[in-house]
């Protein structure tokens, strides 16, 4: 569904479930990531971009002082206590707790004003396509616009890392909410996390390309514990090469020489994965804006090589899609995306075999691991933003 369509439908939903219209939809997508996986928490490089799924906030005045939100998706209502600082126990409902809780420790909301708030979305959840800060973003936006908070977008995407860090426990860094908020429907953000900066260019639409997510099926169970594992990991590397070198102040300070003083060679193959994933992002901005995309696939193929052998975030499952989307003549590249343990893999395919390629491969995935698999197509868009 395309999002005029998704916003019609959501105005719609939330008529008939509150009896009134909405005052506004706060809409914000999910992402790909193209290049730069793991990367973000070290101050490293990402090429993300936003995806034609999303999850939409449809917010209007409520009768009574209280916040009330329908879930389309989960078919339940849900009204927060924030009194509680357990939160609720169904997941879909933390996210809205934990976002009220972190956005309302800074900015009180006019308590005489209550808010319906209707969300439905098309992310599709827990699979690698930054379906929470897509949540957690359009929920900020809409209660930004609904109680006048006057958010920048900024604000809203550190509250969006913060609700991540210190109310879900996810040591993350800022990926996911840099590319729900920022990217652009024909231009391509290279953003550098040491500085929080993003170089932007103009990309033609991918001629003759699209961008193919399979998913493995394969719930990211490992993701949260060895997720936090990678980030210490890196930290204790960090520590031991600027011992050794005191002009190593940031992992940006990294060069290859510095790896041959490390014994440790779990150490030494994270931080390997680490400086060669920044040379494939900052090389893979280039081969996007010059549309070279075999030089792209290459690049995705040798990613998905690192993250499965030095950083060692992949999965069985994950490694068996990749080599077999390879081989077919229609795929340029493929890589695991996302955390890792499972989710989708990114595949870089000729468009006019697009449909064809994600059916051969899902179809040789289910033989052999007798998972059937779903895919998307996916565009490239807007980020989040508010529609009257
Ligand atoms: C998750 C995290 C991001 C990033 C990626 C891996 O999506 O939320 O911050 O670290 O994993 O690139």
């Amino acid at each position: 569904m395309n999002l005029p369509t998704l916003l019609e439908k959501t105005k719609q939903l939330f008529i008939r479930k509150f009896s009134t219209p909405c005052s506004g939809i706060a809409s914000c997508p999910g992402r790909i990531n193209i290049l730069g996986e793991h990367t973000d928490y070290t101050g490293g490089l990402s090429i993300p971009a936003a995806i034609n799924r999303w999850t939409l906030v449809a917010y209007g005045p409520a009768k009574r002082n209280k916040i009330t939100f329908w879930s389309e998706n989960f078919q339940d209502f849900y009204s927060p206590d924030l009194s509680n600082n357990n939160g609720p126990g169904k997941s879909w409902q933390k996210f809205l707790h934990a976002t009220l809780k972190c956005l309302l420790l800074e900015f009180p909301l006019n308590k005489k004003k209550g808010v319906n708030l209707l969300i439905y979305g098309t992310v599709p959840l827990g699979k690698g396509l930054s379906s929470s800060a897509s949540l957690e973003l359009a929920l900020l936006h809409a209660l930004n616009s609904h109680f006048q908070l006057k958010l920048q977008d900024q604000e809203m995407v550190n509250l969006a890392k913060k609700i991540e860090n210190d109310y879900l426990k996810v040591p993350s860094g800022f990926l996911d909410q840099y590319a729900c908020q920022y990217s652009k429907t024909h231009k391509i953000n290279k953003i550098d996390f040491e500085n929080l900066t993003i170089e932007s260019s103009e990309i033609e639409p991918l001629e003759g390309m699209v961008w193919v997510c399979i998913d493995s099926g394969i719930k990211r169970r490992l993701a949260a514990s060895e997720y936090s594992t990678r980030v210490d990991q890196c930290f204790e590397f960090l520590k031991l090469v600027s011992s050794q070198f005191p002009s190593v102040k940031t992992f940006r300070d990294v060069e290859s020489a510095h790896l041959d003083s490390i014994k440790d060679l779990t150490l030494k193959r994270r931080a390997r994965h680490m400086l060669s994933e920044n040379r494939r992002t900052q090389h893979g901005f280039h081969a996007l804006i010059d549309g070279d995309w075999l030089e792209l696939g290459r690049l995705l193929n040798k990613s998905h090589a690192s993250l499965s052998q030095d950083y060692e975030v992949s999965c069985q499952e994950l490694d068996f899609l990749q080599s077999t989307a390879v081989t077919h003549g229609a795929c340029l590249g493929s890589r695991m995306m996302g955390g890792g343990f499972g989710g989708c893999t990114l595949n870089l395919v000729k468009a006019e075999i697009g449909t064809n390629f994600a059916t051969d491969v899902t179809e040789r995935y289910y033989k052999h691991c007798g998972i059937k698999a779903d895919y998307y197509v996916l565009q490239m868009v807007e980020g989040a933003r508010t529609h009257k």
